[in-house]
């Protein structure tokens, strides 16, 4: 069996990825230190995939530890999902990120190249694109006004990946850029696990519903849009795992030098009223919402062009945006609060 790290493996992304991953005949092996997760992550993973992955836990910026991970575990590929994620934490701390996401790669790209493993599949983000010039957005629109520092951490990254991919042709790496992931696995054993009050949509709407926040409230109903909110492409985190097991697959039939970037997306731009109203109709509950300000940073609407991860990795989004509401409630649920 081909053995895959995946650092950041107990995170919302990484834990799906390692489900689907296991479905593809390829054995996870997660490096992760919890900072940003729980432990019953893997006892989720084992109840859905009838394994418990091992996992080492380790900071990915710890040269030594990554070391010795490799000279142990022996890997194929990586998939590197591990990054500190909050915006709004990037903006007070943005040392933070960048010591942490650009440490842990450069880290990582070092290891690799001692071990001699050459593919790598980088987990990048739409927010490189910034404001964008086009809708939807290919993967050839200007990147490099990301709004935040954090945003910032993955187009440095991009770059850094695009420079040592030139400079050894060997490696093979693929970066793909999410655009908004959401839901959970539709068994309610894994799904996200925000830490305190939750800056992204999803998992509010959740908490809201549920009654553990008074209220949603909508940044904004005065775009320019059909009904005045931003739109984004959000897409179910089941699909979003899956394309990083043909991303693998992909570049495993690949010949030459490999250095590619893909859009993760539906191809479809929702607003946050139509995501709040499909959440209601889908799961039969209210969510309690009131309209409040713009938030600082937001773009007013981003939506992927998904034409080259279809005609590249055969890769097309199945499940829908209700689908991914219904499986974020029924985690919400599960969760018991
Ligand atoms: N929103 C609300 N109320 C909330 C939270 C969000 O109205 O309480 C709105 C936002 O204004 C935005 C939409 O819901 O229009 C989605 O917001 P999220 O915070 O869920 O997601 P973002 O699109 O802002 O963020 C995503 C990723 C980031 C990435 C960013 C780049 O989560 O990692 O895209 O655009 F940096």
């Amino acid at each position: 069996m081909k053995k895959t790290i995946v650092t950041g493996g107990a995170g919302f992304i990484g834990s799906h990825t390692c489900v689907e991953l296991l479905a593809a005949g390829i054995e996870p092996v997660i490096v992760d230190d919890l900072r940003n997760s729980e432990e019953r992550v893997l006892d989720g993973l084992e109840k859905i995939t009838g394994r418990k992955p091992v996992i080492h836990r380790i900071d990915c910026t710890d040269a030594r530890a990554m070391d010795l991970v490799f000279a142990t575990e022996r890997p194929d590929s990586v998939i590197h999902f591990a990054a500190d994620k909050a915006v709004g934490e990037s903006v007070r701390d943005p040392l933070k990120y960048y010591h942490n996401n650009i440490g842990s790669l450069v880290t990582l790209l070092r290891v690799m190249a001692d071990h001699q493993v050459k593919d790598l599949v980088f987990s990048s983000s739409c927010t490189v694109y910034g404001e964008g010039d086009k809708l939807p957005i290919t993967e050839d629109s200007p990147t490099g006004a990301a709004a935040s520092p954090y945003g910032y951490t993955k187009v440095v990254c991009e770059q850094l990946l695009r420079d040592v991919c030139a400079a050894d042709p060997a490696l093979r790496t693929v970066m793909l850029r999410y655009f908004n992931p959401i839901g959970a696995h539709p068994s309610a054993q894994i799904g996200e696990l925000p830490i305190g009050v939750p800056n992204n949509l999803v998992p509010f709407i959740t908490q809201a519903a549920a009654g553990l926040r008074k209220q949603l409230t909508v940044f904004g109903n005065d775009y320019p849009t059909r009904d005045g909110s931003c739109i984004r492409d959000y897409i179910h985190v089941v699909d979003l795992a899956k394309a990083h097991v043909l991303a693998l697959q992909w570049i495993n039939r690949q010949s030459g030098a490999v250095c590619e970037v893909f859009n993760l997306g539906t191809g479809q731009g929702s607003t946050v009223l139509e995501a709040v109203n499909t959440f209601e109709a889908v799961n039969g509950v209210k969510v309690p919402y009131a309209i409040g300000p713009r938030r600082a940073g937001d773009v007013m609407a981003i939506y992927a062009d998904t034409a080259k991860s279809l005609r590249l990795l055969g890769w097309r989004t199945e499940l829908t945006l209700a689908d991914a509401l219904r499986d974020a409630w029924r985690w919400q649920l599960a969760l018991g609060k």
